[in-house]
């Protein structure tokens, strides 16, 4: 299995003195091994490699990517300011967003250098009408449905993301009409994706391609398949490498250009460098044939992902105490929210069930580790539920330093906006 956060249970106690639980934790090697990682999907071509910072936008992540000159790929207006808020250009950044910002903002962030993506034929129409001659993406709905989970697929007939291959002529005359210049191509098929899928999905946007002679970019998205709990294979990135060489050598064949490849994963850069350090704060048992939960003072407010989808994260039980050899048992890991979902030990794929796991004897007070948590759980809470204020996020420098990275809100903070 990958190269995963871990921690040992001194360094969790001698952590949780220092700021309360629960605590987001990243491990800075991991992540500069996940991009040397990705440089091998160099081939023919020249690789750029955007970090999704969906999946996890704290300044104190990005600086780290932009260090290594990773750049941005921001799903949203307020994403690009924040982006630009950790320290980066204009110009290494694209938006491929549902939701526009006003025209007026838009145009002064493309005529300032950022890349924008179109992904609606009304977001390519409203661009088209501001006569802006800048080059811009068009991101395509391949018709290639994918994703580890339902939810986590943005391609396909039940996805609304990106204008849908067959209307590629209605893409062709917003061009024409408009003098439009296509630089690059864009998909993005889901998150979690099968290697299965890759050859068929790739092929797709360089056809499409084929019909955009200005292209100098295509960009495949992210969705590299990560297996948080080690019980499925992970992307094999020698294989998408050669997926992708042979579109490659297919397209250069006819095409004026060599385009520049980009992927933008967010998963795989960012899922197996994070943990969340949370603190059993009470046991309590359904009887006979019941269950055993172990209630503990993170949840949903953390971490979504096992609510939202199914999804399954790595639980370690760190313990310091001479007992640890007791016998086993089984544990339902639940959080610290009024809702009956919020539970971390599902079954996969489906929220409504537990999957209880087996730990040595855990009491009131000992620390579990959620891992997997680095993509897509800091940025993508239940925050303020039960009104809990955000939890404060660590990074682990290369030089083994914590560093605080976010502060944990002050509970005054949770409802600051309000009007009395
Ligand atoms: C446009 C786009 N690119 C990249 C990503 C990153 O996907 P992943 O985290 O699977 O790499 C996403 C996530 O949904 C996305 O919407």
């Amino acid at each position: 299995m990958a190269h995963q956060f871990t921690l040992k249970a001194e360094d969790a106690h001698r952590l949780a003195a220092h700021y309360p639980t629960p605590l987001y934790l990243y491990d800075e090697a991991i992540i500069h091994q996940k991009i040397d990682e990705l440089q091998s999907l160099q081939g023919d071509w020249e690789l750029n490699l955007r970090f999704a910072m969906k999946a996890c936008p704290t300044a104190g992540i990005l600086q780290v990517m932009r260090q290594r000159g990773v750049q941005i790929d921001a799903g949203s207006y307020y994403e690009v300011l924040r982006a630009q808020n950790a320290g980066y250009d204009l110009q290494e950044i694209q938006l491929t967003s549902q939701e526009l910002p006003p025209l007026p903002e838009l145009l002064r962030l493309i005529e300032g250098g950022m890349l924008f993506t179109a992904c609606s034929l009304r977001q390519l129409e409203v661009y088209a009408e501001s006569g802006c001659q800048k080059p811009i993406g068009v991101r395509f709905n391949t018709g290639i449905r994918a994703g580890e989970f339902n939810r986590t697929s943005v391609a396909g007939k039940s996805s609304s993301f990106g204008i849908w291959h067959e209307k590629i002529s209605e893409v062709l005359s917003i061009v024409e009409r408009s003098g439009l210049h296509i630089a690059q191509l864009h998909q993005h098929v889901g998150v979690g994706v099968d290697l299965e899928i890759w050859p068929d999905s790739v092929r797709k946007i360089f056809e499409l391609a084929k019909q955009f002679p200005e292209v100098r970019r295509i960009n495949l998205g992210g969705g590299l398949k990560v297996s948080r709990t080690g019980a499925e294979p992970e992307v094999c990135l020698v294989e998408l490498q050669s997926i992708v060489a042979n579109a490659f050598n297919d397209y250069a064949t006819h095409a004026k250009h060599q385009p520049i490849i980009e992927f933008e994963p967010g998963t795989f850069l960012l899922a197996h460098a994070g943990a969340v350090l949370t603190r059993v704060t009470d046991i309590v048992d359904t009887g006979e044939d019941g269950y055993t939960f172990l209630k503990v003072d993170s949840g949903m407010t953390d971490i979504l992902r096992p609510m939202m989808y199914g999804a399954q994260h790595p639980i370690t039980h760190l313990s310091v105490r001479a007992d640890h050899d007791m016998p086993e048992k089984s544990y339902v890991v639940v959080g610290h929210c009024c809702e009956s979902g919020d539970v971390f030990t599902v079954r996969k794929g489906d929220p409504e069930e537990l999957s209880p796991l087996r730990f040595h004897e855990v009491l009131p007070g000992d620390f579990l580790l959620i891992g997997g948590a680095g993509a897509y759980c800091s940025s993508m809470s239940a925050a303020h539920y039960n009104s809990y204020p955000r939890s404060a996020e660590v990074l682990r420098t290369r030089d083994g330093e914590w560093k605080l990275i976010r502060k944990r809100e002050a509970p005054e903070e949770v409802w600051k906006d309000e009007l009395l």
